[in-house]
């Protein structure tokens, strides 16, 4: 039988020492299908992760990626922006939000003088770009999941900023219109999670007009800002 075959019957406790560090050059330890399990402490660096998203083949988006885009910013990171999955210049880079989209997110975390380098972690919902930027299917989505969930586990960020629909039901799950959600809290596994815009939503939709998009999403950034600084106040204070 193939290893990556016998894998699958094997207990989560041996599958996590598969991935130890000593392994990973090992090709056939790459997780090559969705039915092999990526349990919860495979990864003990985003590095070792990014190695395997690089060699990932869980779904169909293995075939035709240039980079798998696993992230950028602080590995210890307050807060997590994830988007939905990378565009042509992300794929290209390896790198997430590095386009028009990207340019604005910027705009957007330094107007409340949040640094993308210090602030913040980026990473999206799947790892590898969808063929004409289509939105990733709900099983492309189901077996990229565990590398994000293993990247919350690792930077383990106060906040989570999910950018757009696709981010929000690819996470935490269907939680109804993004128009109507935005800018809520909602806590999900111990941490708080924010629904924003996606800033090519924002690109779709430029008015500044008083309640349009912009300005919700200038609200919302802001509230962002104001929970980060209450949190870091109460590390200092409480
Ligand atoms: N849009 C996304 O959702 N993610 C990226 O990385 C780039 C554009």
């Amino acid at each position: 039988m193939p290893l990556f075959k016998s894998l699958i019957f094997m207990s989560s406790e041996n599958q996590l020492s598969l991935f130890d560090s000593s392994s990973l050059t090992q090709k056939d330890l790459i997780p090559t299908d969705a039915k092999i399990p990526i349990p919860e402490g495979t990864y003990s660096s985003i590095t070792e992760l990014a190695q395997h998203c690089n060699e990932c083949h869980r779904c169909g988006l293995g075939d035709t990626r240039t980079h798998a885009v696993v992230g950028r910013g602080n590995l210890n990171a307050p807060i997590l922006i994830v988007g939905e999955a990378p565009g042509q210049n992300e794929d290209e880079q390896g790198l997430p939000f590095v386009g028009k989209s990207g340019q604005l997110l910027e705009k957007i975390l330094a107007s409340v003088s949040l640094n993308s380098e210090t602030d913040v972690y980026i990473a999206n919902i799947n790892k590898c770009r969808p063929p004409s930027n289509r939105v990733p299917s709900a099983k492309e989505i189901t077996a990229c999941k565990p590398y994000l969930f293993e990247q919350i586990r690792l930077i383990n960020p106060k906040i989570i900023l999910l950018t757009g629909a696709t981010a929000v039901k690819g996470l935490i799950g269907d939680r109804g219109a993004i128009t109507n959600i935005r800018g809520t809290w909602i806590e999900w596994e111990g941490r708080l999670c924010m629904p924003i815009f996606h800033p090519s939503y924002l690109l779709r939709n430029p008015t500044r007009d008083r309640g349009g998009p912009k300005w919700q999403m200038w609200q919302d950034i802001q509230a962002v800002r104001a929970k980060l600084d209450e949190i870091r106040n109460c590390n200092k204070e409480c």
